[in-house]
Protein backbone atom coordinates (compact mmCIF):
# COMPACT_ATOMS: atom_id res chain seq x y z
CA UNK A 1 0.00 0.00 0.00
CA UNK A 2 1.27 3.48 -0.88
CA UNK A 3 -0.51 7.01 -0.39
CA UNK A 4 -1.00 8.59 -3.96
CA UNK A 5 -1.62 12.07 -4.63
CA UNK A 6 -4.25 12.68 -6.96
CA UNK A 7 -5.93 16.15 -8.15
CA UNK A 8 -9.55 14.89 -5.82
CA UNK A 9 -8.12 13.68 -2.70
CA UNK A 10 -4.90 11.73 -1.37
CA UNK A 11 -5.73 7.64 -2.10
CA UNK A 12 -4.58 4.79 -0.54
CA UNK A 13 -3.53 2.29 -3.23
CA UNK A 14 -2.56 -1.13 -3.91
CA UNK A 15 -2.15 -3.76 -7.14
CA UNK A 16 -5.64 -3.92 -8.26
CA UNK A 17 -4.98 -7.63 -9.43
CA UNK A 18 -3.74 -8.70 -6.27
CA UNK A 19 -6.47 -9.81 -4.24
CA UNK A 20 -4.16 -9.71 -0.64
CA UNK A 21 -3.06 -6.41 -1.12
CA UNK A 22 -6.83 -5.16 -1.61
CA UNK A 23 -7.94 -6.43 1.51
CA UNK A 24 -4.56 -4.63 3.13
CA UNK A 25 -6.95 -1.51 1.82
CA UNK A 26 -9.91 -2.55 3.66
CA UNK A 27 -8.74 -3.44 6.55
CA UNK A 28 -6.32 -0.62 6.83
CA UNK A 29 -9.42 1.91 6.51
CA UNK A 30 -11.88 -0.37 8.84
CA UNK A 31 -13.79 -0.38 5.50
CA UNK A 32 -16.65 -2.52 5.15
CA UNK A 33 -16.27 -5.25 2.38
CA UNK A 34 -19.57 -4.61 0.79
CA UNK A 35 -18.04 -0.93 -0.14
CA UNK A 36 -16.16 -1.25 -3.56
CA UNK A 37 -13.39 0.98 -4.29
CA UNK A 38 -12.54 3.00 -7.04
CA UNK A 39 -9.40 1.37 -9.95
CA UNK A 40 -7.43 3.95 -11.04
CA UNK A 41 -5.66 3.80 -14.38
CA UNK A 42 -2.36 5.63 -16.01
CA UNK A 43 -3.45 5.35 -19.73
CA UNK A 44 -6.60 4.25 -21.69
CA UNK A 45 -5.33 1.23 -23.04
CA UNK A 46 -5.42 -0.03 -19.24
CA UNK A 47 -9.08 0.25 -19.39
CA UNK A 48 -9.80 -2.49 -21.30
CA UNK A 49 -7.91 -4.72 -18.67
CA UNK A 50 -10.79 -3.93 -15.86
CA UNK A 51 -13.80 -3.21 -17.76
CA UNK A 52 -15.74 -5.22 -20.13
CA UNK A 53 -18.63 -3.78 -22.92
CA UNK A 54 -17.39 -0.61 -22.51
CA UNK A 55 -19.99 1.50 -24.10
CA UNK A 56 -18.91 4.15 -26.81
CA UNK A 57 -20.04 6.95 -24.31
CA UNK A 58 -17.52 6.33 -21.78
CA UNK A 59 -15.02 6.79 -24.09
CA UNK A 60 -16.73 10.09 -25.26
CA UNK A 61 -16.59 11.00 -21.82
CA UNK A 62 -13.08 9.61 -20.93
CA UNK A 63 -11.79 11.98 -24.41
CA UNK A 64 -13.10 14.93 -22.87
CA UNK A 65 -12.61 14.43 -18.83
CA UNK A 66 -9.89 12.14 -18.53
CA UNK A 67 -7.51 12.47 -16.89
CA UNK A 68 -9.33 14.17 -14.35
CA UNK A 69 -12.13 13.75 -11.23
CA UNK A 70 -14.50 12.14 -12.84
CA UNK A 71 -15.26 7.70 -12.17
CA UNK A 72 -17.10 5.71 -14.67
CA UNK A 73 -18.72 2.92 -13.31
CA UNK A 74 -18.76 -0.22 -15.95
CA UNK A 75 -19.52 -4.00 -16.33
CA UNK A 76 -16.37 -5.82 -14.48
CA UNK A 77 -13.70 -7.40 -16.07
CA UNK A 78 -13.53 -11.15 -14.74
CA UNK A 79 -10.45 -10.43 -14.06
CA UNK A 80 -10.62 -7.93 -11.39
CA UNK A 81 -11.10 -9.65 -8.33
CA UNK A 82 -14.37 -9.54 -6.39
CA UNK A 83 -12.67 -7.78 -3.22
CA UNK A 84 -12.08 -5.01 -4.97
CA UNK A 85 -15.90 -4.06 -6.24
CA UNK A 86 -17.50 -5.61 -2.99
CA UNK A 87 -18.91 -8.98 -5.13
CA UNK A 88 -20.66 -6.60 -7.38
CA UNK A 89 -20.56 -7.35 -11.32
CA UNK A 90 -19.87 -3.86 -12.08
CA UNK A 91 -16.20 -1.76 -11.76
CA UNK A 92 -15.76 1.95 -10.74
CA UNK A 93 -12.35 3.41 -13.09
CA UNK A 94 -10.49 7.16 -13.42
CA UNK A 95 -7.83 8.49 -14.75
CA UNK A 96 -6.27 10.50 -12.11
CA UNK A 97 -5.17 14.13 -13.01
CA UNK A 98 -2.11 14.38 -11.44
CA UNK A 99 1.33 14.06 -12.47
CA UNK A 100 3.06 11.44 -9.82
CA UNK A 101 0.06 9.63 -9.66
CA UNK A 102 -0.13 8.88 -13.55
CA UNK A 103 3.65 8.13 -12.88
CA UNK A 104 3.01 5.73 -10.35
CA UNK A 105 0.75 3.71 -12.62
CA UNK A 106 2.76 4.25 -15.47
CA UNK A 107 6.11 2.74 -12.89
CA UNK A 108 3.30 0.07 -11.60
CA UNK A 109 2.26 -1.21 -14.95
CA UNK A 110 -1.13 -1.98 -12.96
CA UNK A 111 -4.52 -0.18 -12.54
CA UNK A 112 -4.63 -0.02 -8.47
CA UNK A 113 -7.56 0.74 -6.45
CA UNK A 114 -7.23 3.52 -4.31
CA UNK A 115 -9.73 4.84 -1.55
CA UNK A 116 -9.36 8.44 -0.06
CA UNK A 117 -6.43 7.70 2.43
CA UNK A 118 -8.85 7.56 5.28
CA UNK A 119 -9.92 5.98 7.97
CA UNK A 120 -13.68 5.07 7.41
CA UNK A 121 -16.25 7.25 7.78
CA UNK A 122 -13.33 10.20 8.39
CA UNK A 123 -11.90 13.68 6.51
CA UNK A 124 -10.30 12.56 3.54
CA UNK A 125 -6.26 13.87 3.34
CA UNK A 126 -6.18 17.00 0.87
CA UNK A 127 -2.24 17.35 1.96
CA UNK A 128 0.66 14.66 2.33
CA UNK A 129 0.37 15.71 6.53
CA UNK A 130 -3.16 14.84 6.47
CA UNK A 131 -2.66 11.27 5.71
CA UNK A 132 -3.08 9.62 9.06
CA UNK A 133 0.20 7.46 9.69
CA UNK A 134 -1.00 4.51 11.36
CA UNK A 135 -2.87 3.34 7.83
CA UNK A 136 0.05 1.54 7.70
CA UNK A 137 1.20 2.69 3.94
CA UNK A 138 4.86 1.65 3.10
CA UNK A 139 4.96 5.29 1.53
CA UNK A 140 3.27 8.68 1.23
CA UNK A 141 4.46 10.01 -2.11
CA UNK A 142 4.01 13.86 -0.96
CA UNK A 143 2.30 15.74 -4.15
CA UNK A 144 1.39 18.68 -2.32
CA UNK A 145 -2.22 20.22 -1.62
CA UNK A 146 -4.79 18.73 -4.03
CA UNK A 147 -6.35 21.23 -6.62
CA UNK A 148 -10.18 19.55 -6.58
CA UNK A 149 -10.75 19.03 -2.73
CA UNK A 150 -13.23 16.28 -2.79
CA UNK A 151 -13.26 12.91 -3.88
CA UNK A 152 -14.47 12.89 -7.76
CA UNK A 153 -18.17 12.52 -9.54
CA UNK A 154 -19.19 9.30 -9.40
CA UNK A 155 -21.35 8.17 -12.50
CA UNK A 156 -23.33 4.50 -13.62
CA UNK A 157 -22.90 3.56 -17.33
CA UNK A 158 -24.66 0.12 -16.76
CA UNK A 159 -28.03 1.25 -17.20
CA UNK A 160 -30.31 2.63 -19.71
CA UNK A 161 -30.01 6.30 -18.41
CA UNK A 162 -26.51 7.39 -16.97
CA UNK A 163 -26.89 8.42 -13.56
CA UNK A 164 -24.53 10.63 -11.21
CA UNK A 165 -24.40 8.46 -7.74
CA UNK A 166 -22.13 11.17 -5.91
CA UNK A 167 -21.35 14.69 -6.98
CA UNK A 168 -18.41 15.98 -7.59
CA UNK A 169 -16.16 18.93 -9.36
CA UNK A 170 -17.19 17.54 -12.90
CA UNK A 171 -21.64 18.37 -12.75
CA UNK A 172 -24.78 16.54 -14.41
CA UNK A 173 -24.81 19.71 -16.97
CA UNK A 174 -21.19 19.15 -17.80
CA UNK A 175 -21.42 15.68 -18.75
CA UNK A 176 -24.80 15.79 -20.51
CA UNK A 177 -23.50 18.21 -22.80
CA UNK A 178 -21.40 15.63 -23.78
CA UNK A 179 -23.35 12.70 -24.33
CA UNK A 180 -26.44 14.52 -25.66
CA UNK A 181 -28.79 12.74 -23.21
CA UNK A 182 -30.27 13.34 -20.22
CA UNK A 183 -28.13 12.78 -16.80
CA UNK A 184 -29.93 12.00 -13.30
CA UNK A 185 -28.43 12.59 -9.92
CA UNK A 186 -29.35 9.81 -7.76
CA UNK A 187 -31.31 10.57 -4.22
CA UNK A 188 -29.70 9.97 -0.61
CA UNK A 189 -28.67 6.33 -0.07
CA UNK A 190 -28.77 5.48 -3.20
CA UNK A 191 -28.65 1.58 -3.41
CA UNK A 192 -27.06 1.48 -6.42
CA UNK A 193 -23.84 3.30 -4.76
CA UNK A 194 -22.29 1.12 -1.48
CA UNK A 195 -20.20 2.33 0.35
CA UNK A 196 -21.96 6.18 0.12
CA UNK A 197 -22.31 6.08 4.20
CA UNK A 198 -24.75 9.21 5.42
CA UNK A 199 -22.08 9.37 7.78
CA UNK A 200 -19.09 10.21 5.41
CA UNK A 201 -16.47 12.55 5.42
CA UNK A 202 -16.84 13.41 9.13
CA UNK A 203 -14.68 14.66 11.41
CA UNK A 204 -14.26 13.79 15.13
CA UNK A 205 -15.77 16.91 16.65
CA UNK A 206 -19.37 17.26 16.02
CA UNK A 207 -20.55 19.40 13.12
CA UNK A 208 -23.36 21.74 12.84
CA UNK A 209 -25.00 23.37 9.90
CA UNK A 210 -25.94 27.40 11.07
CA UNK A 211 -26.79 30.79 8.70
CA UNK A 212 -24.75 32.92 10.62
CA UNK A 213 -21.59 31.85 12.96
CA UNK A 214 -22.17 33.61 16.53
CA UNK A 215 -19.07 35.79 17.35
CA UNK A 216 -17.61 32.84 20.08
CA UNK A 217 -18.24 29.67 17.45
CA UNK A 218 -15.56 28.08 16.00
CA UNK A 219 -16.13 26.81 12.19
CA UNK A 220 -16.25 28.07 8.47
CA UNK A 221 -17.81 31.18 7.71
CA UNK A 222 -18.52 33.19 4.11
CA UNK A 223 -17.78 36.52 5.90
CA UNK A 224 -15.26 37.96 7.95
CA UNK A 225 -13.69 35.91 10.96
CA UNK A 226 -14.56 37.13 14.41
CA UNK A 227 -12.18 34.81 16.65
CA UNK A 228 -8.88 32.86 15.17
CA UNK A 229 -11.27 29.64 15.20
CA UNK A 230 -13.03 30.66 12.45
CA UNK A 231 -11.85 30.09 9.03
CA UNK A 232 -12.89 32.53 5.99
CA UNK A 233 -14.47 30.45 3.53
CA UNK A 234 -14.47 31.43 -0.67
CA UNK A 235 -17.63 32.28 -1.92
CA UNK A 236 -16.39 30.20 -5.11
CA UNK A 237 -17.97 26.88 -4.60
CA UNK A 238 -14.76 25.26 -6.30
CA UNK A 239 -12.68 27.20 -4.44
CA UNK A 240 -14.37 26.35 -1.32
CA UNK A 241 -14.41 22.47 -2.28
CA UNK A 242 -10.96 22.95 -2.40
CA UNK A 243 -10.57 23.99 0.56
CA UNK A 244 -12.89 22.37 2.56
CA UNK A 245 -11.45 19.37 4.16
CA UNK A 246 -7.84 21.04 5.09
CA UNK A 247 -10.46 23.27 7.01
CA UNK A 248 -12.25 20.91 8.83
CA UNK A 249 -8.82 18.94 9.79
CA UNK A 250 -7.32 21.97 11.37
CA UNK A 251 -10.11 22.75 13.56
CA UNK A 252 -10.67 19.19 14.49
CA UNK A 253 -7.33 19.12 16.04
CA UNK A 254 -8.04 21.52 18.04
CA UNK A 255 -10.44 19.57 20.56
CA UNK A 256 -13.39 22.08 19.65
CA UNK A 257 -16.74 21.09 21.42
CA UNK A 258 -18.44 21.92 18.22
CA UNK A 259 -17.25 23.24 14.67
CA UNK A 260 -20.42 25.34 12.51
CA UNK A 261 -20.63 25.55 9.53
CA UNK A 262 -22.36 28.73 7.44
CA UNK A 263 -24.71 27.16 5.13
CA UNK A 264 -23.29 28.54 1.63
CA UNK A 265 -26.10 29.16 -1.25
CA UNK A 266 -28.59 26.40 -2.38
CA UNK A 267 -27.73 26.70 -6.27
CA UNK A 268 -26.70 24.07 -8.45
CA UNK A 269 -23.05 24.64 -8.47
CA UNK A 270 -22.85 24.02 -4.85
CA UNK A 271 -24.47 20.41 -5.00
CA UNK A 272 -20.54 18.43 -4.51
CA UNK A 273 -20.25 20.61 -1.33
CA UNK A 274 -23.55 20.09 -0.12
CA UNK A 275 -23.61 16.89 -0.33
CA UNK A 276 -20.29 16.55 1.09
CA UNK A 277 -21.38 18.76 4.39
CA UNK A 278 -24.80 17.13 4.43
CA UNK A 279 -22.61 13.73 5.37
CA UNK A 280 -20.55 15.68 8.05
CA UNK A 281 -23.31 17.10 10.03
CA UNK A 282 -25.23 13.76 9.91
CA UNK A 283 -25.81 12.06 12.48
CA UNK A 284 -26.39 8.68 11.85
O1 LIG B 1 -11.67 11.18 -5.95
C1 LIG B 1 -11.77 9.98 -5.73
O2 LIG B 1 -12.56 9.25 -6.33
C2 LIG B 1 -10.83 9.38 -4.64
C3 LIG B 1 -9.40 9.45 -5.16
C4 LIG B 1 -8.42 8.78 -4.24
O3 LIG B 1 -9.33 8.95 -6.46
N1 LIG B 1 -11.24 8.05 -4.31
C5 LIG B 1 -12.37 7.77 -3.60
O4 LIG B 1 -12.56 6.44 -3.32
O5 LIG B 1 -13.13 8.63 -3.22
P1 LIG B 1 -13.59 5.91 -2.24
O6 LIG B 1 -13.31 4.46 -2.11
O7 LIG B 1 -13.45 6.70 -1.00
O8 LIG B 1 -14.99 6.08 -2.88
C6 LIG B 1 -15.52 5.08 -3.75
C7 LIG B 1 -16.89 5.50 -4.26
C8 LIG B 1 -17.96 5.09 -3.29
O9 LIG B 1 -18.89 6.13 -3.16
C9 LIG B 1 -18.57 3.86 -3.92
O10 LIG B 1 -19.91 3.69 -3.58
C10 LIG B 1 -18.39 4.15 -5.41
O11 LIG B 1 -17.17 4.86 -5.49
N2 LIG B 1 -18.25 2.91 -6.19
C11 LIG B 1 -17.13 2.17 -6.34
N3 LIG B 1 -17.39 1.09 -7.11
C12 LIG B 1 -18.68 1.14 -7.44
C13 LIG B 1 -19.55 0.29 -8.22
N4 LIG B 1 -19.11 -0.84 -8.79
N5 LIG B 1 -20.83 0.67 -8.36
C14 LIG B 1 -21.28 1.82 -7.77
N6 LIG B 1 -20.53 2.65 -7.03
C15 LIG B 1 -19.24 2.32 -6.86
MG1 LIG C 1 -13.66 7.84 0.90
Amino acid sequence: MVVMPTETVYGLAADAFQAQAVGQIFQAKGRPANHPLIVHIGSLGQLESVAIAIPSRALDLAQVFWPGPLTLVLPKHPSVPAEVTGGLDSVAVRMPNHQQALKLLTFAGTPVCAPSANRFTGLSPTRAHDVDPSLGAFAILDGGECQVGIESTVLDLTGDCPIVLRPGDIGAESLSAILGTEVSVSGEASPKSPGQHPRHYAPITPVFLVETLLPEQAGLTLGDPSNPDQIKMNGDPRQYARALYAALSALDRKSLSGIYIERPPQSGEWAAVWDRLQRATSRE
